[in-house]
């Protein structure tokens, strides 16, 4: 099936102005790791002392999850890229999450398993699915069930329990049935309190994951294994505060990599972990591209022409889900035919359409896109339905001839910081747009009416 594109549109809502086939060079800073922040956020309702982040990036997921920990008496102080986070007044009497905050943020739903940890009791939203397809929670409640909790449903709520009367939990070796990141979080966090030792078999690998296990042991966890499929916890009576600095982002970094490859600019990109790119950067060197090590970072030589090249999503090491739409951009612009498959999430393909309309060639089948490269994309309307796919966009309208206009920029913002800028230090040419007032859309609605019908219902009126 063949996704056709719809009609070119104005934006209405507020959208990134893009001039393609601008020369990029120089250099790019990685920020902290939105995914490893926001659940080390959570990590700090496990202790009565104070959690010290730096390396925090300014998100609005960021300021999402701080406004939840804020509504269970969270003292949260920022200033820049640091956070200071208190929870010493937190009490079984803020265990109920506000439904709002935990819809706009699904990461925040991990608090249960601190929550629980902690107070022995909390009531927290189901988070329900988003963009990408329908996001269940049964792995994160089936294993806080088998740590010893009582869980009920009630509208939309979960209600979790301890049964134990000291309201701790119980230690116990636990088979996870997908390799879920946010469930291991979950039952990894509720564990550190936990009564006797857990083993968590079939857990993810993220480093994100390995990010929490160093800071719950520098919080006096005892905690390992974590960065393989098995991770062992040894329970304690408490965790005591520390200072700790988020990771380097994995798919920012790997984004820009991208970038350097679809616009065939040479770009040097840092602080990141070539580990934890290891298959990003083995696909892009598949396409042709140099990637080289260069101080805390690497360096990106891109070949005149890109080699399509496969590729299929898995949970890491494989190929990162949050990179198959920049890839996809990527190979849009490839010489051949390449085939990219999303085996994580039901629902990943919407930028499919959009980047057909900037003349790409695509096939879809379920979770199979069909990508035959051609010579050049081209500027027009377009939005990203979630947030890697509004990244993708503004990739491929690097490439293309002319002005690209973007919409879905609220995705944007949950997850690049300063992305345009950063971009635009490199030398592109983007700017951020208000939404058109309403006086313009009424006036090109007005002239798009053919005249007889507009002044005839005016009559009417
Ligand atoms: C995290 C990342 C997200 C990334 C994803 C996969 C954060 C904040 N988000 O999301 O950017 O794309 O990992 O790398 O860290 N599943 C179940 N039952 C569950 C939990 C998950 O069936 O209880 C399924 C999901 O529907 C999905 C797959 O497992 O198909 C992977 O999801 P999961 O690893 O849990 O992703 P998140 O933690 O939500």
């Amino acid at each position: 099936m063949r996704i056709a594109g719809s009609i070119s549109e104005e934006p209405i809502k507020p959208f990134l102005e893009v001039k393609g086939k601008n020369v990029l060079s120089g250099h790019v800073k990685v920020s902290g790791a939105k995914n490893s922040a926001l659940v080390l956020m959570a990590a700090s309702l496990l202790s009565k002392e104070s959690i010290h982040l730096s390396n925090v990036p300014e998100l609005t997921d960021i300021e999402v999850m701080s406004e939840l920990l804020t509504s269970t008496g969270a003292d949260i102080r920022r200033t820049g890229n640091q956070l200071q986070i208190s929870n010493k007044s937190l009490s079984i009497t803020n265990t109920f999450l506000p439904y709002e905050l935990v819809h706009a943020l699904r990461a925040s739903f991990v608090c249960i398993g601190p929550l629980l940890a902690r107070l022995g009791a909390v009531k927290i939203p189901l988070p329900g699915g988003c963009q990408i397809g329908s996001r269940p929670v049964d792995e994160h409640i089936q294993g806080l069930k088998e740590l010893g909790a009582y869980v009920k449903f009630e509208n939309d709520y979960v209600f979790a329990k301890t049964k134990s009367p000291d309201k701790r939990l119980i230690g116990k070796e636990i088979n996870l049935r997908c390799k879920s990141v946010g469930a291991t979080e979950t039952i990894l966090m509720a564990a550190t309190l936990a009564k006797g030792s857990t083993i968590i078999n079939g857990a993810a690998q993220e480093p994100e994951i390995q990010d929490l296990a160093n800071l719950l042991n520098k919080m006096g966890a005892k905690i390992n294994g974590a960065g393989t499929n098995q991770i062992t916890i040894k329970g304690v009576n408490s965790l005591k505060g520390c200072k700790h600095e988020v990771i380097p982002d994995r798919i920012e970094a790997g984004t820009f990599l991208i970038a350097s490859a679809i616009t065939r600019c040479p770009l040097s990109i840092s602080p990141l972990v070539q580990s934890h790119l290891k298959s990003v950067i083995s696909k892009l060197e598949e396409c042709g591209c140099s990637i080289t090590k260069e101080g805390d970072g690497v360096k990106v030589i891109p070949p005149k022409t890109i080699k399509a090249v496969n590729i299929t999503t898995s949970p890491f090491p494989g190929f990162p889900t949050d990179l198959q739409a920049p890839f996809m951009a990527l190979m849009s612009t490839a010489e051949g035919t390449s085939i990219i498959r999303e085996t994580v999430f039901e629902k990943r393909m919407q930028h499919v359409g959009e980047l057909n309309k900037m003349g790409g060639k695509i096939d879809l089948c379920q979770n199979k896109a069909v990508i035959n490269g051609v010579a050049e994309l081209r500027a027009t309307y377009v939005a990203g339905g979630d947030l890697r796919s509004s990244a993708a966009m503004v990739l491929a309208s690097l490439n293309a001839k002319g002005t690209s206009k973007i919409q879905g920029l609220d995705h944007l913002d949950r997850g690049y910081e300063n992305f345009e800028q950063k971009l635009n230090d490199l030398g592109a040419n983007i700017s951020r747009k208000e939404a058109l007032n309403e006086k313009k859309i009424i006036n090109q609605i007005k002239e798009s009416v053919p005249k007889h019908n507009f002044y005839s219902r005016a009559e009417v009126a």
